[in-house]
């Protein structure tokens, strides 16, 4: 019996129900339609403190401040097959709250080394959804991608780059070409994660 794949996202914009999270929801639907299990977590209407820079992540594990969701949702990522982040576009950049969390996040991974520098996103699979209203989408996605592409992570890609455009609330799913793209991509993402599954189960 194969194992029992897992996808975590991350949706950080502060509407739990705005467009980033509708674009999240339809990936997250196609994705569990396949038999894999799916969970998507807010950070956007969280309190999530910056990176400090103290380095005591270094050989712990885990961030020094224990008090928001930063260090459960390490565990949620640990435990994941496959990463998805979502962000609004917030001048041509991630929210603040997507920028606090891949730093905090990203900085405990890689303090946390193996004697190869494998750390525990080693081959995991992941991508991003930047959604804007107007301007900024592909630099957010390319910001979301070095957080991917930093840690040894499989990236799966689509028929376009993953960009939604929407401004007011629920309106994404009038971009039509975005939603094929994004359909793509959760297809893609499930091809993936279930090659690189059966590939570590050959060679373990
Ligand atoms: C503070 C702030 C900054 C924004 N900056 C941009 C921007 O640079 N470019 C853009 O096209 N849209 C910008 N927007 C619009 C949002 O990206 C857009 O409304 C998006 O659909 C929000 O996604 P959500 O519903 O998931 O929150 C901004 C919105 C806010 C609140």
């Amino acid at each position: 019996m194969s194992k029992l794949l897992k996808v975590v996202a991350f949706n950080g914009s502060p509407r739990a129900n705005g467009n980033t999270a509708y674009c999240l929801k339809r990936m997250l639907d196609i994705i569990s339609d396949k038999g894999i299990k799916t969970e998507l977590v807010q950070i956007g209407n969280k309190k999530i403190e910056g990176c400090s820079a103290c380095r005591q992540c270094k050989d712990n594990k885990y961030c020094i401040k224990k008090k928001d969701i930063v260090n459960e949702s390490i565990d949620k990522m640990r435990e994941s097959d496959g990463i998805i982040l979502g962000s609004p576009v917030y001048f041509a950049g991630m929210s603040g709250n997507m920028k606090n969390f891949v730093d905090r996040v990203g900085y405990c991974f890689r303090n946390n080394c193996d004697k190869d520098r494998h750390n525990d996103l080693y081959r995991k699979v992941g991508c991003g959804i930047s959604v804007n209203a107007t301007g900024g989408a592909a630099n957010t996605y390319s910001q979301m991608n070095y957080f991917f592409g930093i840690n040894e992570m499989i990236i799966p890609s689509s028929v376009y780059w993953n960009l939604v455009a929407a401004y007011e609330p629920k309106t994404a799913e009038k971009d039509k070409n975005a939603m094929f793209t994004i359909d793509r991509l959760a297809e893609n993402m499930v091809w993936v994660m279930e090659a690189v599954r059966d590939k570590k189960e050959k060679t373990n």
